[in-house]
């Protein structure tokens, strides 16, 4: 599959797992690429939305990944703006991942019901989502995890 991770990530936690999961999706024959959200301007503390350099291009590909952090209980501005604004998603696989600093029901799975909202609305279903969250004595666990269950989905 033609697959491409699009990727918000501020200090780094998210970039580094979307960067092992491009590894396992190429390492199981899939073309896999990965792309950055950039905003116009760095991100602030209480910032509630963000200007991006570009909206990327879904058309050509057959499946994404979004993945951002949590930022209070909510996908961070990048991504949202993001998703708002991406063309229609119909007919593409889409999963979701995401990292926070808590528990996953101090924010992750807030989170995740939000995007899987945005993307539904743009066409979209998702078919797989990964949980990281970072102060977990577990993460490498559930790093090892969200791998496993996102290959399963393409
Ligand atoms: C302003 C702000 C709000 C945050 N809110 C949450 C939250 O509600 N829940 C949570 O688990 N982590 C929260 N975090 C922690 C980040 O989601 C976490 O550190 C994440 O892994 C950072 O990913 P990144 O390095 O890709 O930016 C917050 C961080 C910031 C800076």
């Amino acid at each position: 599959m033609n697959i491409s991770i699009i990727v918000y990530s501020q200090s780094g936690h998210t970039l580094s797992v979307a960067a092992q999961l491009q590894e396992t999706l190429s390492a199981d024959g899939h073309a896999v690429t990965l792309t950055q959200l950039e905003t116009v301007a760095p991100l602030q503390m209480g910032d509630t939305t963000a200007e991006l350099n570009t909206i990327p291009e879904v058309g050509a590909y057959d499946a994404l990944v979004f993945a951002c952090p949590v930022r209070g209980g909510t996908p961070a501005p990048p991504m949202r703006v993001f998703l708002e604004q991406v063309a229609s998603l119909e007919g593409k696989k889409v999963a979701l991942l995401v990292t926070g600093f808590f528990q996953a029901k101090w924010g992750r799975e807030q989170t995740l019901a939000q995007m899987r909202a945005l993307c539904d609305a743009k066409g979209a279903s998702v078919c797989g989502v990964g949980s990281v969250g970072w102060s977990s004595l577990r993460r490498k666990q559930q790093i090892a995890r969200a791998m496993a269950d996102l290959r399963q989905v393409f």
